[in-house]
């Protein structure tokens, strides 16, 4: 399903301050896998995310998405295949705070040429999904992390992705509701959802059957641990 060869992701080209933050990556993902990438502070894993996220691109290298070539894509085909096909979430849930719930799933929506009506039902069914239906018309700035987490998982998954991206998406909440939040996209991925999870947290990562461990730029681990696994720190 995804495919990265060789690559490479440098910052401030040319300058005193260049950096390669990914060095010849190469990394094959199948569809339903459901991935921790792990990794020390400033190891390359929000870098990594973003670029298979199509938020970012590689210096060097290239990256399929089926038989899609990502990194030969025009900016507006590009958003239309982000918007389609990937859901993101994000540690701060980087929601609209002065909006609800509803109008916050809506967002993706506004992209394909639906009418409204339609789009307010399936947004109000991906809310459903995570169980906070009747937040609809509570504003974002109003809830708790959790509830925020699972408003900002519904609007990842409004448009049904193939793919969602979640980077610490459990980092600022407690653990019963991280735990919680797990359970969801562990969920969606029973339903056939690719997941990747980045975390530097072991019981996060015991959620998921493949562990990518990143340090400096290069995958060091890249292990299988298939169904029913759980990954303790003596392992790692
Ligand atoms: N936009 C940027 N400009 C310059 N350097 C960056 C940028 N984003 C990340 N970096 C650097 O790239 C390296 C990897 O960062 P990142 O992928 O965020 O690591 P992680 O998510 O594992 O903590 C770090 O050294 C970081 O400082
Ligand atoms: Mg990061």
């Amino acid at each position: 399903m995804i495919k990265l060869n060789g690559v490479t992701k440098k910052y401030n080209i040319g300058m005193p301050n260049e950096l390669t933050a990914l060095n010849n990556i190469n990394i094959e993902i199948k569809e339903g896998e459901m991935i921790a990438i792990m990794g020390t502070s400033g190891a390359g894993k929000s870098t990594l995310m973003h670029i298979i996220g199509c938020i970012d691109n590689s210096t060097e290298g290239s990256y399929f998405f089926g038989n899609t070539q990502i990194n030969k894509l025009s900016e507006g085909r590009l958003s239309k295949f982000r918007n389609e096909s990937i859901g993101i979430l994000l540690q701060d849930f980087a929601l609209l705070n002065d909006e609800t719930a509803l109008q916050n799933v809506l967002t993706p929506l506004y992209f394909n040429k639906t009418p409204l009506i339609k789009m307010k039902t399936t947004a109000r069914e991906a809310l459903a999904m995570v169980g906070v239906e009747e937040l609809e018309t509570q504003k974002v700035g109003t809830m708790s992390g959790g509830q925020k987490q699972r408003v900002a998982l519904a609007r990842a998954l409004v448009n049904s992705p193939s793919i969602i991206l979640a980077d610490e998406p459990t980092g600022a909440l407690d653990s019963k509701t991280a735990d919680e939040i797990m359970g969801l996209l562990v969920d969606l991925n029973k339903k056939g959802v690719t997941v990747i999870i980045v975390t530097h947290d072991n019981k996060i990562a015991g959620y998921c059957k493949r562990i990518i461990e990143i340090a400096d730029g290069i995958i060091c681990i890249d292990r299988n641990l298939g169904d029913d696994c759980i990954v303790t720190e003596e392992i790692l």
